[in-house]
Formats: structure tokens, sequence, C-alpha cells
């Protein structure tokens, strides 16, 4: 420390040079088994291998191109491949120094290789990168397309040897390797000064200059994610960290005050991470009791027996939090402290300062394992806001003492034991030409929808992939990071109580269905059994010889479109399990039939509990839970797949209750996966229903996420005030629900129409969250609309208000708010308002209507007139597990 003056002249001196933008030395985009030049999603430029002075003896492989691709793989670099069935060396000559060294690979067969074949290792000069590789397997484990893997090597000035050989001890094994970057970078890991976290306190733990590591996250914590043209000059990829965070704890994000510019200190050259990372942020939540109660965690998965340099990127971004002591917490790796009262602050000495702090965890042992990142409030100091925040998180494997960086390949999720290509390929030739849609039973938003769907399938059995994610600068529109890409769903299910998630059909659930038994469990389609109708078909209620109560969907088998739907709707749900979505548990193909088979779900839809019922009304807890366990569905279907799917039909009628009032999200055979969208195919139709349909999709027929938490938001209000969206006997500024709540709760009187049976039984906080959070779900443009996972933090949060509340007895009184932040505010208290949801309880009025949006008019079957048993879907719910 004597030598501290100097140290920050020599930063400073570095800083001055480096502090703006970092130009690369060295800087290689190979494009394998290519040739010539191709452009990727961000515009780089990859050069083609073939004949490339950086594979000097390429004529000793195959270059090879895989037989077909989804199309939500980019071509460049995807499309093609090297492929090596001996050892192969690419050489680089490259200036001494770290260099990032990243790794593209698609399984896929190549030539006459099989993509499961392929075993191999990879070296950059002695040191092991990969060993027994499997991309396949990998891929397939973590429900990946494609994987990029990122490695951070120092070489010396002779350049870097990079040698594929494929696995000796399987006979066709073989090597393969579709992309290779290069880009220098600079000494980032030698000035952290990293602490090694071992129980008790912190040891300083220097990182070897000549160490390679390998990054096997890199989170961007309560932003977006940043593809690597966002992150100039190291091309790095950030991924959106809410994927990772344990259980429903998902605190809340942030962006920068717009008075605040992140300004990076001299000490901080700006390529230690781009200004969009410093500039939003996750925190616990503005309660500082539900704070000091849990953990912000999460839980990233990573190979047994190798140390681990993480790294967290801290900026204070918002006031009032401007001082020492305001905001103290502590940090956990791996339930053991790494921190006490950090205080950002403290250590970047002002707002808009980012500062980053290193910690190293060793793991033991073999195989995978989670790794536990806390962070808890700190009271020791008393600050003054009980709470913590993080910006960004690096982390990365430390090669061991054999210059190895391997671990095993990542073991395989149970297989399906079909294939639903191989079911309809057979039977159907509709890849031809999309078929106009006509005379079909339901509704006129699934028709509307069935237009879109066959275009939409059209596209995707042609697997070209067109440049398609060409725009979309989504999560998926480019890959992030992704070794352990969706490994959340694998740690979740292990821990979380509520949550379980799996990303593949086990074989005993999706069970192939003989005709005779289908026609057994429903007594031969009788009649009498009918649950309801819709554009796909009848659902029938069955019952196995066993028992099992099932429902049964039989499809039209003359009509096209039900194929198309038939089959999307199997491949949908089979790859989709959750706990809140329902699922298929098995199917019937026999004579022409399209039968899907789903578990009985007892308690039928939500809607047929809120009005027009004979049913009991439910508890005002009970409906929170429900709208907690369909936000947490939801949040799947958007976070927690491959491709982030949007729904595009939430309603009270889509949200299904099982025997124990689990609420569960059906109807997926209508959903669309997210960023293959395009979006010139949409403009043609609009789907959805009417109540529920988010303006802004109209307008631009643009959809996203949002648009789902748009009709989120009618759900909500329509479960607090137990009335339908529609309802075209009310005057007419009260027939969309939508928007006469959202005008109540803006004048702050949406006490006064909510379920009469309500009243006085919601505790005023948990009224006020809840409200607030509908309306915020409705807003007019989705970018102020929060997300899937905010909603459900915010439904928790009120739940956890409400169990609080119920507790002293402090519930709201008729027609008084009382404000979390003042005293209670009278309300008029006139009670000649209009109270629709009295009549509509008691009220079964259909009615058909002509809806005009826009310019185009509509005729709707209307939303009102559904009985809970003409709904498109009955379903049901995965419990044979
Ligand atoms: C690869 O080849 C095997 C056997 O030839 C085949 O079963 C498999 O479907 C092929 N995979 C792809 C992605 O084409
Ligand atoms: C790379 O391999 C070539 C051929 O084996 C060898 O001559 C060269 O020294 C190697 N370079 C490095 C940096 O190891
Ligand atoms: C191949 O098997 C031998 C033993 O039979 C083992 O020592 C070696 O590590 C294996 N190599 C690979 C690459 O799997
Ligand atoms: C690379 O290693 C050499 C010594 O092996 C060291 O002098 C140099 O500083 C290292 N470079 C970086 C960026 O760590
Ligand atoms: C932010 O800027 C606005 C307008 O420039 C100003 O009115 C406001 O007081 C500023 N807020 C803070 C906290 O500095
Ligand atoms: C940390 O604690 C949780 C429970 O509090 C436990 O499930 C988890 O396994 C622990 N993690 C480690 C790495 O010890
Ligand atoms: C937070 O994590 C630490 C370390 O695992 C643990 O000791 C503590 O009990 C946790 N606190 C809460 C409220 O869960
Ligand atoms: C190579 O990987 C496969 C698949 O994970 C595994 O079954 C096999 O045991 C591994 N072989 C070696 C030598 O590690």
């Amino acid at each position: 420390m004597k030598s501290l003056p100097f140290l920050i002249l020599f930063l400073a001196a570095i800083a001055a040079g480096d502090n703006s933008s970092y130009v690369p030395r060295d800087y290689i985009l190979l494009d394998c088994g290519s040739s010539g030049q191709n452009k990727d999603q961000d515009g780089r430029t990859w050069n083609g291998d073939t004949g490339s002075k950086y594979a000097p003896s390429w004529l000793n492989s195959v270059s090879s191109q895989a037989p077909n691709q989804d199309s939500s793989v980019p071509q460049c670099p995807y499309l093609t491949a090297r492929v090596f069935t001996s050892p192969f060396t690419y050489t680089f000559p490259l200036g001494a120094g770290r260099k990032y060294v990243r790794l593209y690979f698609y399984p896929s067969n190549y030539s006459n290789h099989e993509g499961a074949d392929a075993f191999f290792s990879v070296t950059a000069g002695p040191i092991t990168l990969l060993q027994n590789f499997s991309a396949y397997q990998t891929a397939a484990a973590l429900n990946m397309d494609y994987l990029i893997r990122e490695f951070s090597v120092n070489v010396s000035s002779a350049g870097l040897n990079l040698t594929f050989t494929p696995s000796k001890n399987y006979s066709n094994s073989y090597a393969f390797i579709n992309g290779i970057e290069i880009v220098s970078m600079p000494d980032m890991f030698s000035t952290g000064n990293p602490l090694l976290v071992s129980g008790g306190t912190p040891i300083p733990y220097p990182i070897p200059d000549d160490w390679a590591m390998e990054t096997v996250y890199r989170l961007n914590v309560g932003g977006q994610a940043i593809s690597p043209s966002g992150d100039s000059g190291l091309y790095r990829s950030w991924a959106d960290d809410s994927l990772y965070i344990y259980g429903a704890a998902f605190g809340v994000t942030y962006g920068a005050d717009p008075n605040v510019t992140i300004q990076y200190p001299t000490t901080l050259p700006e390529y230690i991470a781009p200004v969009d990372v410093y500039s939003t942020a996750r925190s616990m939540g503005p309660d500082p009791t539900v704070n000091r109660n849990y953990n912000l965690t999460w839980i990233l998965s990573v190979d047994n027996g190798f140390y681990y340099l993480v790294r967290f990127h801290f900026c204070e971004i918002q006031y009032p939090i401007t001082k020492v002591n305001q905001r103290v917490f502590d940090i956990y790796l791996n339930n053991q402290t790494a921190q006490e009262e950090a205080d950002v602050i403290a250590w970047s000495g002002g707002i808009g300062v980012p500062v980053y702090e290193d910690y190293v965890v060793l793991t033991s042992g073999s195989g995978t394992t989670d790794l536990w990142v806390a962070l808890h409030p700190d009271l020791k100091t008393k600050p003054e806001y009980f709470d913590a925040i993080l910006n960004g998180m690096e982390v990365f494997k430390l090669q061991d003492g054999k210059n190895n960086l391997a671990g095993p390949n990542p073991d395989l999720p149970p297989q399906p034991d079909f294939e639903p290509d191989k079911i309809f390929n057979k039977k159907s030739n509709f890849n031809s030409t999309p078929v106009i849609v006509g005379g079909v039973v339901g509704g006129a938003a699934a028709i509307i929808g069935l237009g879109f769907l066959l275009l939409f399938l059209c596209k995707r059995k042609k697997k070209k992939g067109k440049d398609a994610a060409g725009t979309s600068d989504g999560p998926s529109g480019w890959l992030p990071l992704s070794l352990y890409e969706n490994s959340h769903s694998a740690a979740s299910a292990k821990t979380n109580t509520t949550g379980s998630y799996a990303s593949s059909l086990p074989s005993n659930l999706c069970r192939h269905f003989s005709f005779a038994e289908i026609e057994a469990a429903t007594n031969k389609f009788d009649e009498a059994l009918l649950l309801g109708v819709g554009g796909f078909g009848k659902v029938y209620r069955g019952e196995f010889d066993d028992g099992t109560e099932v429902a049964i969907k039989r499809g039209n088998p003359m009509s096209e479109q039900g194929v198309h739907e038939f089959q999307t709707e199997i491949e949908m749900l089979s790859k989709l399990r959750h706990r809140h979505l329902v699922s298929l548990i098995g199917y019937c193909e026999e004579n022409r039939e399209m039968i899907l088979v789903y578990d009985y779900m007892a308690h039928g839809t939500l809607r047929e509990h809120l009005y027009k019922t004979q049913k009991p009304p439910l508890p005002w807890k009970q409906r929170l839970e429900i709208c907690i366990g369909a936000a947490r569905g939801l949040h799947y279907l958007h976070t927690g797949a491959k491709h982030t799917i949007i729904h595009r039909d939430v309603k009270t009628t889509n949200i299904l209750l099982d025997d124990k009032w689990v609420a569960k999200v059906s109807d997926f055979g209508l959903s669309k996966t997210g960023p293959t969208l395009d979006n010139t195919h949409v403009s043609t139709v609009v789907k959805g229903s009417f109540g529920y349909l988010d303006p802004e999709y109209f307008r631009r027929q643009q959809l996203t996420e949002k648009s789902d938490v748009y009709s989120f938001g009618v759900v909500l209000f329509e479960v607090i005030c137990a009335r339908p969206a529609l309802n075209q006997n009310l005057p007419k500024e009260q027939v969309s629900l939508a928007e006469w709540a959202l005008h109540c709760q803006k004048k702050g009187i949406l006490d006064q129409i909510i379920d009469p049976y309500l009243k006085g039984k919601i505790a005023p906080q948990c009224f006020k969250k809840f409200a607030e959070t509908a309306e915020k779900c409705v807003s007019d443009h989705g970018i102020d609309r929060p997300a899937t996972g905010d909603v459900l933090w915010n439904l928790e949060f009120a739940l956890q208000l409400q169990v609080s509340a119920e507790e002293v007895g402090d519930l709201m009184a008729d027609g008084i708010i009382s404000d979390v932040d003042g005293g209670p505010v009278m309300m008029d208290g006139k009670k000649d308002v209009d109270d629709p949801s009295m009549e509509s309880r008691t009220t079964t009025v259909t009615s058909t209507s002509t809806m005009s949006m826009g310019d185009r008019s509509i005729i709707s079957e209307d939303s009102e007139g559904l009985t809970p048993s003409a709904v498109f879907s009955q379903i049901m719910n995965p419990k044979g597990r």
C-alpha cells in the first residue's frame, strides 16, 4: 500500500490513453467451412476459412453445410461447418497478450456424420479448452439450437494454435466448428484485486497473468440483453439476468434517473463494461420489512472442481442515493459472506460513477453444481434504506493446475418417445399453399388467428434461415453467451418450491392412445360428456379404465386448418412444461383422427368462478393466488422457454383451475414464438379476444410480450370487479372494463366498482398495489407496461401485504381507501354510481356485437355470451409427475 500514490498515477496514465473506446489489435472472424465473405446479424463481416492463411492444411478437412437449419438460427456463421476426422490445427499469428477466443457451434448432421457422434477436444496451445465435448448433447441439455463458448487466453508473440481433435474412443467420432472469433482484449483481470471467499475472512487471490479462463455468465442485471455490436471494441454479449433469479423474488428493476449521466472515473476504463450495463439495475424493492426478510438471489449452474472469478458491476443511478451509508448490503457467494457492508457510493465516490468488485469461489467435486449469489441489506451501520443493488455480473471459470478448462458434458434430458414431425409429415402435405380459412365453428378471433398461423407454419416448414432475425435485437435475435443458458430451469426445478420446469417431454407422459381407448373413455363421444366446442373441434370429458379423468379434444378430421392447429398445439405443448401451464398427456392419430388428451381440470375456468355463476365467490386471497399462478405461467412463456412465446389470447377463460385450485394457463394452440416473428405477416391479422386486445397491437400490429401484459391487466380488473371484459348492456363508457376500470382507478374510485363481495375484505395497501399493477399493465403504450416478472413480483408483494394485514385485521372499509403514504382518503361516498358488478353476477345476457376498431369492422362473437362450456380449450394439468 505504500506505493499507492504511484499506483493511482500509473492507473490514471493508463486510463488517459485507454478511456475512450478500446480498439483491438487483432480481430479475426472466421466462418468455417465457407468461402468468401458473409455478414452476421450484427453486421460484422466474416471471412470463409477455405483457402485461408489461418488454415494451412484445410485440404485435410471437409467443409459441410447443415442439411436443414431452423429459421431462428443465424446463417452466418452457423450454416456451414468444417469437419475433421483427424486432428486439425488453425494457426493464428497474433500480437502477444490476452485474447478472447469465441467458438461457435451448431450441432447438426454434417456430410455423412451424425450430430450426436461428434466428440472432440479443443486446445489453445498448451491449454485444454474442451475435452470429450459434445455440442449436440450440450445444446440439447440447455435447450438451445446453437452454442457460443468464450475463452480468454494470454498468448505469446508466436501466436496461437487452435487444435481440434476427435475423441478416439468412439468409432464414428469427428470434430467440427462453425465459426472462430479472436479479439484482443485489454488486461482486465490483474487489476481487480479479487478476494477468495472461503468461509472466514476473505483473502486476496490474484489471478496469474498467464491463466486462461472461460466466461460462463455475463449478465446485464436489471436490463436487457446487449448484443456484441452494443459492446463496441470487445464484442461481448450480455444476457438478461431475470432467468437466473431464484424463486419469485425478482426485486425491482430500473434505469438511470434522467439527470444522472454515467461517468467513468479516470481509474476505470470504459471497456470494463458498457454504459448500458451500469445504467440499469436491480434492487430489492420499496418495502424495508420485506427486504429484511429475503435475499435477492441468483442461481447459476457451473462445473464442479474449478475456481470461479465473480465480478460485480455497481453504479448508483437514482436519487436520493448520493451519500455514504444510505444503502448498505452484504454479498453472499455460496452461502458464505463475500462482502459485508458493501456501499456503492463509498466505493465509487458518487451517483453515476461505476465501480466493480471481484471475488473468487472454489467448487469441489465433479459434475455440475449451483453457484448461489445473494444480496441482503446490512443493518449494522443503520443505513437509511434497507436495500441492495446490482447492475451487472460476470462469472469466469479459471483454469486448473493442469492447464485445463474443460468440464463434463451436461446430462441429456429424458427423450420424448414420439416426434411430432414424424406423425404429421407423412399424412399432411400442407406446405404447398395457404388455404383460405372459412366455416370454422368458434370465435372470430380464432378465425383471424388461423390465417396468421398458416403463414407461420408454411414459413417454418421451409426451414430456410432467411434473414428473419435481422432487425430484432431482443434477447433471442442474437445469442447471449450460452454455456449455461436456460439452466435456470434446472436449478429452479430442484430448488423452487412452487415452480417446476423441465425442457423436454418425459416419455411416460405423452402417451399414444388407440382410437378404441378414446372411444371407450368418452362412451363413443357421448354428447352428454361434451365440455365445449371450439374452432378446433369438440372437447369431451372422459375417463379411462384406471379411473383417470381426462379432457379429450377431438379435431375434425377433414379440416386442414385443424391439422395445422393440432400440429402447433402438440409441438408447443410437448415442449412446454410448467406447473402453471396446462400440458398434454397423450394423443391419438389413428383413422385420420386428431385427438389430444389432457388431464381433467376439476374446477374449470377462472371466469366461471367470477360472475354469472351459481358457484360461491372466491375469497380475495385465493383470487390473488390464482393471479400469481397465472402470472408465473405467463412469465415462463415469456422468458423460460427456448424462444419467447407470446400467448396472444390471455383471458379468464384461458386460465384454468385444477382440483387444488392451482391456476394453469391454457390454449397455446394459437400461441406464437416471439423472436422469429415476421412483421410483414402479422400485419394482415389480429388475433386475440375483444375486450382484452392490446390497443397498441391493434394500432401498430406489432406483437410483443407486452400485448399479453395488457390482456393480463384486463384479467386483473376482471378478477377484482367480477364483471366481463366487455358488457354491451352497460352505458357506453362502461362497456369496456379496461377503459372503465382505468378511468375509475385514475379518479381514485376503483373501490366503488369492485365486486361487492370483496368490499371490506381487501387490505388497503394490498388494494392499492393490486390496482396500480393492473393500471400499469393496461398502459396505452407497451413500453410503459411492466414485464411479466415485475407483474409477478408486485402481485406477490400484494399478497404479502394482504396476509400481514389480515393478521392485524386492517382491512378496507366500504368506500374508504386509506392511502399507504398518507392518511385515509375519503371517497365522495355516493352510492348511485352504477355498479355493473352487482348486475353481472345475476344476469345472463347473451349479446353479439359489432366491434369497430380503427377502420376495421369485425363481427365478434361476444365475450359475454361464452358459457364456460363454449370455450375452445377446457384443459388440463400435468399431475402425473
Ligand atoms: C441426422 O441423421 C439421423 C440419421 O441419419 C436422423 O435420424 C436425424 O433426424 C438427422 N438429424 C437431422 C437434424 O437432420
Ligand atoms: C503452432 O504449430 C506449428 C506447427 O506445429 C508450430 O511450428 C508452431 O510453433 C506452433 N505455434 C505455437 C504458438 O505453439
Ligand atoms: C479414451 O479411453 C481411454 C481408456 O480406454 C482413456 O484413458 C482416455 O482418456 C479416453 N480418451 C477420451 C478422449 O475419451
Ligand atoms: C501475459 O503473460 C505474460 C507473462 O506470461 C505477462 O507478462 C503479461 O502481462 C500477460 N498479459 C496479460 C494481459 O495478462
Ligand atoms: C432533475 O432535472 C430537473 C430539470 O432539469 C430538475 O427540475 C430536477 O430538480 C432535477 N432533479 C434532481 C434530483 O436533481
Ligand atoms: C445455500 O443455501 C440453500 C438453502 O438456504 C441451499 O439450498 C443451497 O444448497 C446452499 N448452496 C450451497 C452452495 O451451499
Ligand atoms: C441470506 O443468505 C445468507 C447466506 O446464505 C443466509 O445466512 C441468510 O439466512 C439468508 N437470509 C434470508 C433472509 O434468507
Ligand atoms: C464423454 O462424454 C460422454 C457423454 O457425456 C460420456 O458418456 C463419456 O463417459 C465421456 N467419456 C469420457 C472419456 O469422459
